[in-house]
């Protein structure tokens, strides 16, 4: 029977959605069956894993078909599936949120028998690195339909006036192929209003935008995501399902992102309320980072331990480069 510590090690990889680690361990428990001459089960345990790794392969080929083509493709770029939501570290709230999103759209044609709309059009607001894209990423993946990324900014200044077009090219793909349609930098919509030569061309767009939002009965749910709300006006929120809020994390919160990142390194060296007193306000996105750097440390020293010092340094360096200092 495998030991303890291979059911720990493919509970890490589950959680953390590492599917070709999961495999490899997996391998692993049927090399050791093998060698104590249950060749039966290893044979079991290795046709098991052939047919999930065919399976996979598959749903890749998959999204290659869908891979966006002519015009579609200057618009918007497809996203590797990634991370499940289980494997993020959220705050109970936000994450019964985005399983409601997901809930309803599972559940949609119940709902539509009963005159009812599922939420399926959101606005992510938040700071820059708290987990807006990676919450699409992870609810696409969920529902096993493609993320499909549009730059809002990149579009209007490639394609100026004629960007409402682009966009119902954008909107006309949502009804062909369900996916989760995310709208990044849609600030992009708000931020030039008051530069005058801007301001036809951006209170155009948006109007199209809402226009094609409103009228929109895809089975798609499309994601508009914002760093800056304050440059959005509040008249448009009414047009969203559902406003949902990204922000940086306290340090329970910080604390658990730090462990579920440094999973596989030991951690009693750590003093953590010196850490998150260090790590007040940094986002997501940074502390993912001083985390890789800590454990990058501890790698190419040939330790298994994360030392506090680096993690504590590396913790300040992303302090030092922190955005809100340089805005
Ligand atoms: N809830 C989370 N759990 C785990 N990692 C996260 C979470 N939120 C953000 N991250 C990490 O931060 C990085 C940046 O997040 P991202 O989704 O790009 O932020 P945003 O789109 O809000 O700017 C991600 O690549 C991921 O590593
Ligand atoms: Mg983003």
């Amino acid at each position: 029977m495998p030991n303890a510590r291979h059911v720990l090690a493919l509970l890490k990889t589950h959680i953390r959605g590492d599917d070709q680690e999961f495999m490899s361990v997996a391998m692993q428990v049927a090399a050791q069956e093998a060698r104590q001459g249950h060749t039966k089960l290893a044979e079991q345990i290795r046709e098991l894993i052939d047919r999930a790794k065919l399976e996979r392969t598959h749903s890749q080929q998959r999204l290659l078909v869908l891979e966006p083509k002519g015009d579609l493709a200057s618009l918007v770029t497809l996203q590797e599936p990634t991370a499940r939501l289980a494997s993020l570290v959220l705050p109970t709230e936000l994450e019964a949120r985005l399983r409601r999103v997901l809930l309803e759209y599972r559940q949609q044609r119940r709902l539509r028998e009963h005159d009812l709309q599922p939420r399926r059009k959101l606005l992510f607001v938040g700071a820059p690195g708290t987990g807006k894209t990676t919450a699409a990423a992870a609810m696409a993946a969920e529902l096993h339909i493609p993320l499909l990324v549009a730059r809002l900014e990149g579009i209007i200044t490639k394609f100026m006036g004629e960007t409402a077009a682009k966009l119902r090219t954008i909107f006309d793909a949502m009804t062909i192929r369900a996916g989760v349609y995310l709208f990044d930098e849609f600030d992009a919509l708000g931020t030039r209003r008051n530069q005058a030569n801007d301001v036809g061309e951006i209170r155009r767009v948006l109007n199209s935008f809402l226009q094609f939002l409103e009228k929109d009965t895809s089975d798609s749910l499309v994601i508009a995501a914002t760093n800056h709300p304050e440059l959005l006006d509040r008249a448009l929120f009414r047009r969203f399902d559902d406003i949902i809020e990204f922000a940086a994390p306290d340090r329970e919160l910080a604390e658990a992102l730090m462990r579920s990142r440094l999973a596989n390194f030991e951690l009693h060296e750590l003093c953590w309320s010196e850490l998150l007193a260090e790590g007040e306000g940094l986002s997501q996105a940074e502390l993912v980072r001083a985390s890789d750097d800590a454990a990058k440390d501890a790698v190419l020293a040939e330790s298994s331990t994360v030392a506090h010092d680096r993690l504590l340094a590396a913790i300040r360096e992303r302090k030092r480069t922190h955005p809100s200092d340089s805005h």
